[in-house]
């Protein structure tokens, strides 16, 4: 039975947005409006902000900032530091001179920019590797050039740039019953604590809550157990990039928009007993551009056709391709009693 929310919980809602979406009139948009929480999908990015060195370009950052502006939403900034989006330049650059002031430049450009307008941010983007790692930390360019040390130093570089945000870090693959999930909840309370001892400024831990079916039933009492340890690290959290692969597109939709539901309810029920849980976000609001439908080609090649066949894409956000509302908006809805989200009734 799908548990009613704390009364203490008041947790928030928000989406990622792309500056595309913020501009014609439809369900979309008014759906974006009930948000409490924007995050752009991938123009907040490094390589998106200065795809070439000295030419930082923040249009489309500045549109999503100032649609948040103009609708009193909060805007949380995505990433200060994520390998797979660091500019090739700042890569060989960060391999031939380790020169922290390349980093710390980009930091100001972004931090003093936007400073009182996005008031929490992401600062190092999926650090973790147990698997290939040094130390449980992946091995990326900052990783290589600066040590394990560096996301200390982005840390303490974000404060110094804005010292009222709040400061984040935010990890994948750390809500399944399985052996690598557990290594990697191990890895950041791991990282979690030795920052912290450290007295490093670490105000808040995103856990992204991609949920995938074929792996099975969310382990409840282990994240709940995994968000206090957390938590008694005087740490927030934020679920920051909720959505869910499904595992068997030939059931009806039916079946399949309650299997999604019940898989997204049951994470939730963890969450909102967690006092330190501030918001859930998901990683967009319809069908139509969930990044999932990239996952096979079957489903791109469905996305991309004219008209969208429901049954043929990934069904794992609030919304369908044409932005009815699915079984995992009512969850939202219920569950997210005191954010805008569940005063959305009808589009
Ligand atoms: O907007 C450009 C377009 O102008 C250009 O023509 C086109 C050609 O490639 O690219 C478009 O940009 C794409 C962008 O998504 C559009 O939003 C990029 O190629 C593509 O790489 C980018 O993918 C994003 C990905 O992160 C990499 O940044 C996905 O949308 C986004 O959903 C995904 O999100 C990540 C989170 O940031 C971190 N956690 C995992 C999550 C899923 O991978």
């Amino acid at each position: 039975m799908h548990q009613a929310p704390t009364s203490t919980q008041a947790m928030l809602f928000g989406t990622a947005v792309r500056p595309d979406q913020l501009v014609h009139e439809g369900p979309l948009l008014s759906a974006i409006r009930h948000c409490d929480i924007l995050v752009p999908e991938y123009h907040g990015h490094w390589s998106a902000v200065e795809w070439r060195r000295g030419d930082p370009w923040f249009g489309n950052y500045d549109e999503i900032a100032q649609f948040a502006a103009n609708h009193g939403q909060s805007v949380r900034g995505h990433s200060l530091i994520w390998e797979q989006m660091t500019p090739d330049w700042a890569r060989r650059e960060m391999q031939v001179k380790q020169d922290w002031r390349l980093v710390e430049r980009h930091f100001a450009n972004l931090l003093h920019r936007y400073r009182g307008r996005i008031d929490e941010w992401i600062v190092v983007n999926e650090m973790i590797d147990t698997e290939n790692g040094d130390g449980f930390m992946r091995r990326t360019s900052f990783q290589r050039a600066f040590g394990n040390d560096y996301v200390a130093h982005a840390l303490r570089t974000a404060r110094k740039h804005d010292p009222d945000a709040r400061l984040m870090i935010n990890e994948y693959g750390l809500c399944a019953d399985n052996p690598v999930d557990e290594a990697r909840r191990v890895a950041l309370l791991r990282h979690v604590e030795q920052l912290k001892k450290a007295d490093v400024p670490l105000d808040m831990v995103g856990i992204q809550g991609h949920l995938e079916l074929a792996k099975g039933a969310v382990p409840q009492a282990r994240l709940s157990r995994f968000f206090q340890d957390l938590a008694d690290m005087n740490v927030k959290l934020a679920l920051t990039e909720v959505d869910v692969l499904e595992d068997d597109l030939s059931l009806s939709l039916r079946e399949r928009d309650a299997k999604v539901a019940d898989a997204v309810a049951s994470l939730l029920d963890v969450a909102k007993q967690q006092p330190a849980m501030t918001s859930v976000t998901t990683w967009g609001l319809s069908d139509r551009h969930s990044w999932l439908q990239q996952r096979s080609e079957s489903t791109q090649n469905a996305v991309e056709r004219s008209p969208i066949n429901e049954a043929q894409i990934n069904r794992g956000l609030p919304f369908d391709s044409a932005m009815r509302t699915k079984q995992m908006m009512h969850t939202l809805a219920y569950d997210l009693s005191n954010s805008r989200i569940s005063s959305l009734r009808t589009l």
